[in-house]
Order: C-alpha cells, then sequence, then structure tokens
C-alpha cells in the first residue's frame, strides 16, 4: 500500500541543512537597460551564474511547464510555487476553467445548480479581475460566462469590474471594458437586462492578499454589496477613462465607482436572493472577499448589510478551509506535495516571507493548503508588509528581514530545510518603476548573500531559483525584442514574462560529485521538488519529476 517513506537516496547523505530560496520575478534575459537585473548590482546572482558551469542553469518558469493552456502564457507565482512544492505538473485554474466552459460540463455540475435558483426571481452577479492576463481571470472566460449562464436562464445580470494593468498593460482596461460593454449590449438585445454595476482598480478594490489590508476588501464590499461609492457614472468606459484622467492615475490603483440610473440609483447592489460568482479563477485575492460574502461570523470590517445569497467561487480556493463552500470549478486536486512528504520523513522546515508573498511559500508551495502538516516539526513565520503602499516607494521591502530572520533560523540548528521568498523583484517590477525595481533586485542580492552566508556557517547546501519573470524585463518588446513604442515612448511592462529562470545549487555541505544532469534539457520548476529531496539524502517519489541532479563519482 501507499508509504510516505521515502528511499533513502543510494549516494546523498541526510541531515543537511536545505536552504531553498525563490526569488519572486527574477528571469534571465539578454543584458538590456530594461533588464533590472543586469542594471543592479547583483553581485551574488552573479557569482552564482559565473560559477561552476554544471551548478547554475535555467528552468523552465511558464506555459506547459507549470500547467498553463498554452507557451504564450507567461508564468505566475501560483504555478510556480505549486510546481515548485508539489513536483508535478498539474492542469491549472485557467485551462480546468478553458474545458469546463467548452465542453459545457461547468453548467452541468453542483455550483451552476446552486446558484441557478436564483435566476427566476433574482440578479445574477460576476465580480472579478477584467483582463486577459491569464493570471487570475480571463475575460474571454467571462464572455462565455455571461453567454452560458443566460442561456441557462439567467434574466438579470450585473458585472463587478476591477481593472487591471498589473497582468497587463496599463490603460488596456479602457479596451477590455468597450469589449465586455459590446457583449453585455448584445444580451439586452436579446432581451437580457445586463450591465457593469460597479468597478475599481484590483489593488486599491478588492483584490488584497494573505490579509495584508482589509480595507482594501472593504471599498470593494461597499461599492458592489451596498452600491455606495465615492465615484458615480453611467457606464463603464466612461467611468474608467474618466478616472484614469486624474494625476498619477493608473488602472491598478483606480478608486472605487458606481454605475447608476437616470435617477442617480446605483443599478446593481447585491440583495437577498442574488446570486454571486467570484470569477477569478486564482486563489490568493478572492479569498478575503470569499470570507466576506460566504462567512456568518466575520469581523475583518463592518459589512453593514449582509445579504442573503447564494455564492459560489469559479474555484474553491482553499481546499483546508473548503472556501468558498460552492465553487463551478473543481480546482486542481494537488496532493502529496514535496511539503509533506519530508515533514512525514522528519525534515523540520522552516518557511518565511513578509505577507505579501507569505501563501506563496506556505499555501501554494503545499498545494494551496492553509495550515501545518505537522506544527512540531513546522516553522511558518510571516514579516509584516507595509500596507497602503505601492513598493516602488519602499523598493527594499523586507528583505534584510527576510534575510536576518532564514540566517537566524539556519543558526539555531532547529532545521533541515529553510524555505524562503524573496519578493522584490516582482512586486517592485509590477509597480513599472524602472529604478526602483533596480533598487529592489538589489536588495534581494543582499539577501540572498545573507541567507548563503549563514549557509556556508553551518556547512549546508543552498538551492537559489526564481518563480517566474518579472524584473528582467520591464519594457513591451515587438516580435524582434525591439521596445515597442507608442506616441513616441516606450510601454512599460508591469507584468510577468516568458523567461525561463535559474536555478544555482551549492554550499559546503553539497556532496561532491554532485551536478546538474545534461539529460533535462527542457526541466521546469516541477523538477525542483525531486531535486531538492535528493539534497535531503531522499530518492523522490516515482510520480514526481524528474531530478535535475546527478551524483558521479
Ligand atoms: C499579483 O497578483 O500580484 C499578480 O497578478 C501576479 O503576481 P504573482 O503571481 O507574482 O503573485
Ligand atoms: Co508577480
Amino acid at each position: 500500500g501507499f508509504s510516505w517513506k521515502l528511499a533513502d537516496h543510494p549516494k546523498l547523505p541526510k541531515g543537511k541543512l536545505v536552504a531553498m530560496i525563490v526569488l519572486d520575478g527574477w528571469g534571465e534575459a539578454s543584458p538590456d537597460k530594461y533588464n533590472c537585473i543586469h542594471v543592479a548590482e547583483t553581485p551574488t546572482m552573479d557569482s552564482l551564474k559565473n560559477g561552476a558551469p554544471d551548478k547554475w542553469r535555467l528552468v523552465r518558469a511558464h506555459g506547459t511547464a507549470v500547467g498553463l493552456p498554452t507557451e504564450d502564457d507567461m508564468g505566475n507565482s501560483e504555478v510556480g510555487h505549486n510546481a515548485l512544492g508539489a513536483g508535478r505538473i498539474y492542469a491549472q485554474g485557467a485551462k480546468l476553467v478553458d474545458l469546463a466552459l467548452a465542453s459545457g460540463k461547468i453548467y452541468e455540475d453542483e455550483g451552476f445548480n446552486y446558484i441557478k435558483e436564483s435566476f427566476p426571481t433574482n440578479t445574477l452577479h460576476l465580480i472579478g479581475l477584467m483582463s486577459d492576463g491569464g493570471v487570475h481571470s480571463r475575460l474571454d472566460q467571462l464572455q462565455l460566462l455571461l453567454k452560458g449562464a443566460s442561456q441557462h436562464g439567467a434574466k438579470r445580470i450585473r458585472v463587478h469590474v476591477l481593472t487591471d494593468g498589473r497582468d497587463v498593460l496599463d490603460g488596456s482596461s479602457v479596451g477590455f471594458a468597450e469589449i465586455l460593454d459590446a457583449e453585455l449590449s448584445d444580451l439586452r438585445s436579446k432581451g437580457i437586462d445586463a450591465q457593469v454595476a460597479s468597478g475599481g482598480g484590483r489593488m486599491y478594490v478588492t483584490m488584497d492578499r494573505y490579509e495584508n489590508d482589509w480595507e482594501v476588501v472593504k471599498r470593494g464590499w461597499d461599492a458592489q454589496v451596498l452600491g455606495e461609492a465615492p465615484h458615480k457614472f453611467k457606464n463603464v468606459v466612461e467611468a474608467i477613462k474618466t478616472l484614469r484622467q486624474a494625476p498619477g492615475a493608473n488602472d491598478q490603483y483606480l478608486p472605487p465607482f458606481v454605475i447608476v440610473d437616470d435617477s442617480g440609483k446605483p443599478v446593481g447592489p447585491i440583495v437577498d436572493g442574488d446570486a454571486v460568482v467570484t470569477f477569478n479563477f486564482r486563489a490568493d485575492r478572492m479569498t478575503m472577499l470569499a470570507q466576506a460574502l460566504e462567512y456568518e461570523n466575520f469581523d475583518k470590517f463592518d459589512r453593514v448589510r449582509v445579504p442573503k445569497i447564494r455564492y459560489a467561487g469559479m474555484l474553491q480556493y482553499d481546499g483546508e478551509l473548503k472556501l468558498p463552500s460552492h465553487y463551478l470549478v473543481s480546482p486542481p486536486l494537488i496532493e502529496r506535495t514535496s511539503g509533506e512528504y519530508l515533514v512525514h520523513n522528519g525534515v523540520r522546515t522552516f518557511a518565511c516571507s513578509e505577507t505579501v508573498k507569505f501563501g506563496h511559500v506556505t499555501f501554494f508551495w503545499n498545494g494551496n493548503r492553509s495550515g501545518y502538516f505537522n506544527s512540531e516539526l513546522e516553522e511558518y513565520v510571516e514579516i509584516p508588509s507595509d500596507s497602503g503602499i505601492t513598493f516602488n516607494v519602499q523598493p527594499k521591502m523586507k528583505a534584510l528581514e527576510i534575510g536576518e530572520k532564514t540566517r537566524d533560523a539556519i543558526l539555531s540548528g532547529r532545521f533541515d530545510q529553510v524555505r524562503v521568498n524573496i519578493p522584490n523583484g516582482d512586486m517592485v517590477g509590477h509597480t513599472g518603476d524602472v529604478e526602483a525595481t533596480v533598487v529592489a533586485c538589489k536588495a534581494a542580492d543582499e539577501a540572498v548573500k545573507m541567507i548563503i552566508d549563514a549557509v556556508e556557517q553551518v556547512g549546508g547546501i543552498y538551492v537559489v531559483t526564481a518563480d517566474h519573470g518579472n524584473a528582467e524585463d520591464m519594457v513591451k518588446r515587438n516580435k524582434k525584442g525591439e521596445p515597442l513604442l507608442k506616441d513616441g515612448e516606450v510601454q512599460i511592462l508591469t507584468s510577468h514574462t516568458l523567461q525561463p529562470v535559474p536555478i544555482a545549487i551549492g554550499g559546503p555541505g553539497l556532496a561532491a560529485g554532485v551536478k546538474f544532469r545534461k539529460d533535462v534539457p527542457s526541466g521546469g520548476l516541477a523538477n525542483v521538488a525531486a531535486t531538492v529531496m535528493n539534497l535531503h539524502g531522499f530518492v523522490a517519489p516515482d510520480d514526481y519529476e524528474t531530478t535535475l541532479i546527478e551524483v558521479v563519482d
């Protein structure tokens, strides 16, 4: 039968400390002035790259290598950390929703049948990110869902949009709103009362994560549920165009707005009996709203009015909390992650990041599961992030603090594995501020040094890698790779990239003869888990993606 026990590695010893360092948003690209990693002083990462050639390589971090629908899909932290932790490639939310929509199965399953009960008498509300980034949601999926829901009985539909500019170019929200508006007007011509009801920028309205700032969710609640917001418009395109004119305005941070009718009344507050779907497939930035919509006992902010609704998520966002309890598409079932195996084999683990990435090395790493596998053997430390700021004003973020805490954990001798996410390249990269991103990359490099120094002191091993690209390319390019101009200016890329990421191994504890194999040229993030298990002295389970290392005598 099944056993958690891992076989001993024939050549590698147990008991070495392994430091697993994930640089968020740190891809590999040609030197260029928009490659902030290249521009920044990054002596630690440079020395890994320029060190032993068989201890540094690139791995794939986007597209099908991480379970995304196509090779045009950039990587992201959810799928990247899932792959790193699980050691296998799962069809991810984006793909699962595509399949369920294409086959029509989405309309047959429990979640849709549950919300459908509201259709004869009430409104269907759809809340989510209006984007074609494919990271949290996709507009084409929303369009299909709108069509499908109306064909399956929805007569009154209200869409609550969140503008992106983070997984897609800033300013693209206008075009998306036009597409959505046309779709809704098409539905109206077929007798469906369908319109946008509210909106706001994703980073200021609704899509906070890991409980960094509940005010963000409250702003969304007020607009979506209560129909209250500081700005009122007749139409979503007009709303976005107007709000973008304010100095410094951008898609990510648009203030909340509601759409009102001719008499000034909001067109779509959420009321008793309504159905609500949050149409993002990705979990991290939807679970806070899901709690507000679903939990009877809730004290994070004053909800003022709590409508009795039928609520379903596009996916179930948290498998451990079973949140939300109704959902349209089953999430990937990620079981037997490397973290769970290692704990069963006595590996004592420390995981750390700051709030905005904390769930990446815990929740995502562990297959979208919150909490410990074994609290006796694991310690997860969250360093509070600054909230209410954009990280270009604080590009060093908490890198130093993460480095210090991790160093202390290593030196304490209490752990066999330390696992960290260093967020700077990604979080500052998303602001589109090139200068600040250079500062961010330097700070990330310093944190890596701090951890590697501690590894040296205890005779351990380090594995340094990244979850996807971001800071290595800050500009939109044409097919030839040249920066694309718009009105004479380069278009800044706030999003992730399709680039591969580096992985380096080393440290005094690394057995002589360990090197990267040459026969896994298309290796990706999912190959890292087996590699790390080897470094702990174990052979990975058979169904894991193969290890990246070999031991030559
Ligand atoms: C975000 O949620 O901040 C971005 O959409 C994706 O970034 P991440 O995948 O690095 O978290
Ligand atoms: Co990111």
